[in-house]
């Protein structure tokens, strides 16, 4: 090369390295808007995985859709609580379709038949499909059935694939393998990391064994996380795939976000985590993963639920009042969680004032009292039957999110700090976990490198649902 086209070369090469370098550091440090299609959320988990592919992390759960009908099959459980014989099939139905329905069972290799009668759950908030129950009765002479499947009666299969396991073959009285198991409903494009780690610590020093997670989709980050819990055998992470069989909505009215069910399918899901965990665990949780139950006059769970069930007497089921928290004024997080993307509830101080009604509390019941329940409450036994309501003195719940309540002054807001003594606990070990997982560089890389934090609370509306 000549020496003025080497040097017109260089020139051009330089241009072009520097184009990269600025490409590249907005890409990882930029804003999220600039390359939003760079960043995309994993799709669901394939429903069946080829031979020689390993399960992912915990049970699987696979839906199916039932033949002949619109009907998608969740689960089976076998119910031991209404005097007769029979196999509970969660399931998402339409509601408007009338099927006569076929259960087929797997009998030491046998199958057999019995005619399964349907429940739709009340509360499908208008949406065409909703939770509902497929009683099965077992027969006579199927002793122990281990796989079931339902048809519609007007289109028989000759061997239709029984392929759900029927699972709660023995009840459990008193020697449970944990005593507190949490239900998180629907994960959906899910990367709120931080407030997630802390959740889950708290949750620990609270005494929860189990939390299981059925999640349908969620960032690189959060999946290290999950990962790790799993590993850890805290989290069960169950594979939620409904929107591959039909529209979910966003919202829990069609009129605010169209679909063919209520948001992302909670309901089935929660139900579904109920039956699981009903003979693993003494007590089931039934709150989202940015809400905690924090006993006031007492630490633990442990410690809380027995002064409950004496102060409340029989009543089996716990409803604990919703307090929303959302503040901007100390929104520091810890330095060295600075680059970890998600909310540090820990900055979250002052909550909204508490109105009673619809939705205002979630609930930790003992399972085996329960036989249907919804996202805030019971439908079967009632609220008012089975729940006593918790006096907000003894145990309340910190709900961390965007304001319920966005009109509200700061005058209005109370300052409730019994976040922190949870915090000064879990501090050093959200930091390990943050680092074993990778999220955090060991040497603290210099200040130019830090996402812009001007607005953290920009960055707390981008992330929540
Ligand atoms: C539960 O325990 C009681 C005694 O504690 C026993 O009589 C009963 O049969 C048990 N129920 C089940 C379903 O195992
Ligand atoms: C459950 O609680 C009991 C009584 O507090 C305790 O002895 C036991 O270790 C707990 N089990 C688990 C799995 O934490």
């Amino acid at each position: 090369m000549s020496a003025p086209r080497l040097k017109k070369f260089r020139w051009k090469m330089y241009v072009t390295i520097l184009i990269v370098i600025l490409l590249l550091w907005t890409y990882t440090y930029g804003p999220d808007w600039i390359f939003p299609s760079l960043n995309p959320v994993p799709l669901p988990e394939p429903l069946h995985r080829g031979p020689g592919q390993p399960a992912p992390p915990g049970h699987q759960v696979s839906l199916v859709a039932g033949k002949g009908m619109k009907t998608i099959l969740v689960s089976a459980y076998q119910e031991h609580r209404r005097g007769k014989r029979e196999v509970r099939v969660i399931a998402v139905a339409l509601r408007s379709e009338t099927v006569e329905y076929h259960c087929v069972f797997s009998c030491e290799g046998q199958l057999r038949k019995s005619e399964g009668s349907r429940y739709v759950h009340s509360d499908h908030f208008d949406f065409a499909y909703g939770t509902a129950d497929i009683m099965c009765p077992i027969p006579s002479d199927c002793e122990s059935p281990s796989h079931i499947t339902v048809t519609s009666k007007a289109d028989p299969e000759e061997k239709p694939e029984v392929d759900l396991e029927v699972k709660n073959k023995k009840p459990e009285n008193d020697s449970f393998h944990y005593n507190f198991t949490v239900c998180f409903s629907t994960m959906y494009e899910y990367k709120n990391v931080l407030q997630l780690v802390q959740n889950l610590e708290t949750l620990q020093l609270l005494g929860v064994n189990r939390v299981v997670i059925y999640k349908t989709s969620s960032s690189p980050e959060t999946q290290r996380i999950l990962d790790y819990y799993t590993r850890k055998g805290l989290v069960e992470v169950i594979p939620w795939t409904l929107s591959k069989f039909l529209k979910v909505s966003r919202s829990w009215r069609p009129e605010r976000s169209p679909g063919d069910t209520h948001y992302f399918g909670q309901i089935p899901a929660l139900h579904d985590c109920l039956y699981r965990y009903m003979y693993q665990s003494r007590y089931v949780a039934l709150h989202d993963n940015d809400e905690l139950i924090l006993p006031q006059k007492v630490f633990s769970w442990s410690e809380l639920f027995p002064l409950l069930e004496k102060k409340y007497g029989p009543k089996q089921c716990f409803m604990f009042e919703n307090n929303v928290f959302e503040n901007d004024k100390f929104n520091k997080k810890v330095s060295d969680w600075q680059n970890v993307p998600g909310v540090d509830i820990l900055t979250r101080l002052y909550h909204e004032p508490v109105h009673s009604g619809y939705g205002n509390f979630k609930i930790v019941v003992n399972p085996r009292v329960v036989f249907t329940l919804t996202v805030h409450g019971l439908l079967d036994p009632g609220i008012s039957e089975a729940c006593s309501f918790v006096d907000r003195n003894i145990a309340r719940m910190y709900h961390t999110r965007l304001p319920k309540q966005p009109g509200v002054t700061r005058d209005k807001l109370t300052y409730d700090d019994r976040l922190l003594s949870y915090g000064a606990r879990f501090t050093p070990t959200v930091t390990t976990v943050l680092r074993e997982c990778g999220l955090l560089q060991k040497d603290r890389t210099p200040t130019t490198l830090t996402r812009p934090t001007g607005s953290d609370r920009v960055q707390a509306e981008k992330i929540r649902k």
